[in-house]
């Protein structure tokens, strides 16, 4: 500023010399006329600096052949930063708001804005599809109006506050289950805010029934070996056959919870597992031997038993006690469901560069609608006939999380009053080497 005023006076101390001079020179008229021609070149100089910035203001360009002046060029130059600073903010401002955009499609809560009757302003994708709307024809609907639920209705009239929840229940070709939640926005809107908590609600349905059915599975041999103590503290002597059934009864019961809590205590240890079974080598036919001797332990004679297929030096990859146990369970259940004189079969065959174990019955069978539902935990066909045969339900749950460490695939074929068969897939990557062979 201090330059410029130094500038001023100087130009203006230097006219006011100069025209002295000529005044003195050449008189009055002379001197006057250099001064009105020099005030009229400082003014047209000055008009045309001013339809230039008008025009640079106008188009944001500088008109062509424009020649900077030495008070001109600072103004120039300050209203070219802070043109350049308006530009950079704006650019910054674009680029949070389009950042802010994207994460806001990504997230996987829904979101929509509402005015203060309820019409949707803006939604983004997620809670298109938790509600099923589209922003692009629905923007200005009344969101009540599009979801005629009473419960939605009422939850959307409450004043809202942070803490203001609702559980909706969306029955469409999918159901949903969604969490909203209506928080005050301003002053005239509203943010509704959407999750989808299906998955979380049959997460929490598994875990009561689960809870459930192993209190039921406990309550039956507590209840029975609770009474048998009680006739045994209240009743007198008791003849002896009497005391030996008692306590045949009271061991099977105990046998019975041992089992449950041992099988519940190996499934919470498989699902609890992650990543895949290491590689160990066990060999096959030491397996289907301990298999077939398991099996004729149980049958006691009562059924056929045999093997097929050539697996004297194939091996198996994985851990050794979890296949002992999945091909145990299946061996287990032959012998359970198939009527003394049925016929079992064990067998290995190999197709693709895959192996499949298989154990066939000629038991009982099973029809079609129980087959995709046998793994769950508890599932039993025909629960009184099952819990007689000591069964809990959890055999092949067991399967299933072994096989799954294992990346096996269990299928299973089976007919009522026929037979079944349960096979046990194994992948290329589960095949050993046949055993003696040069890598
Ligand atoms: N080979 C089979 N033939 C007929 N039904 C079978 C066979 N294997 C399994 N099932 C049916 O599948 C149900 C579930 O089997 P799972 O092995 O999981 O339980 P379980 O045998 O009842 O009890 P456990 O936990 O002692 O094995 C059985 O209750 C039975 O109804
Ligand atoms: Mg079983």
């Amino acid at each position: 500023m201090r330059s410029f005023v130094r500038y001023v006076l100087g130009v203006l101390v230097t006219v006011l010399i100069l025209c002295a001079g000529i005044t003195t020179l050449w008189g009055w008229a002379w001197g006057l006329g250099l001064l009105a021609l020099f005030m009229g070149a400082v003014a047209a100089r000055d008009a045309w600096k001013l339809q230039t910035l008008h025009h640079w203001l106008q188009e944001q360009q500088l008109s062509p052949g424009y020649q900077p002046g030495r008070t001109w060029e600072q103004v120039f130059g300050r209203l070219h930063s802070l043109e350049r600073r308006i530009d950079e903010n704006q650019a910054r401002r674009q680029e949070a708001i389009e950042r802010f955009q994207q994460v806001l499609t990504l997230l996987p809560s829904g979101i929509v804005i509402l005015d203060q009757t309820h019409r949707i302003l803006w939604c983004n994708p997620a809670a298109e599809s938790h509600l099923q709307v589209h922003l692009e024809q629905d923007r200005g609907q009344s969101l009540p109006y599009l979801i005629r639920q009473t419960e939605f209705q009422n939850f959307l009239d409450r004043k809202p506050a942070p803490d203001h929840r609702c559980i909706l229940h969306r029955r469409s070709q999918q159901d949903i289950s969604l969490a909203l939640q209506l928080i005050p926005y301003s002053a005239q809107e509203r943010m509704l805010v959407t999750q989808d908590i299906t998955q979380w609600e049959r997460d929490e349905k598994v875990r009561r029934d689960f809870v459930a059915n192993v209190s039921h599975e406990l309550r039956t041999p507590l209840t029975v070996l609770g009474g048998f103590i009680e006739t045994l503290q209240n009743s007198g002597p008791l003849p002896l056959a009497t005391r030996e059934r008692i306590f045949q009864t009271m061991e099977t019961q105990t046998d019975r919870m041992r089992r449950l809590v041992e099988e519940l205590l190996s499934l919470s240890r498989l699902e609890s597992q992650t990543g895949v079974a290491p590689f160990t080598s066990i060999p096959l036919s030491a397996l289907l031997s301990q298999m077939l001797q398991m099996a004729s332990q149980l049958s006691q004679g009562q059924h056929t038993l045999d093997t097929q297929g050539h697996f004297d030096r194939r091996t198996l990859l994985g851990i050794e006690a979890e296949l002992v146990s999945a091909f145990g369970n299946l061996v287990a259940n032959a012998v359970r469901y198939t009527p003394p004189g049925g016929q079992i079969t064990l067998s290995w065959r190999e197709e693709g560069g895959e192996g499949v174990f298989s154990v066939q019955d000629t038991g009982i069978g099973i029809s079609a609608e129980h087959i995709p539902r046998l793994t769950e935990r508890f599932y039993r066909v025909d629960q009184a006939r099952s819990r007689d045969t000591g069964g809990t339900g959890l055999g092949l749950s067991i399967v299933k999380q072994i096989a799954l460490h294992h990346d096996l695939t269990l299928t299973i074929d089976s007919q009522p009053d026929k037979g079944s068969t349960f096979a046990l897939r194994f992948p290329a990557h589960r095949l050993g080497l046949p055993e003696n062979d040069p890598a």
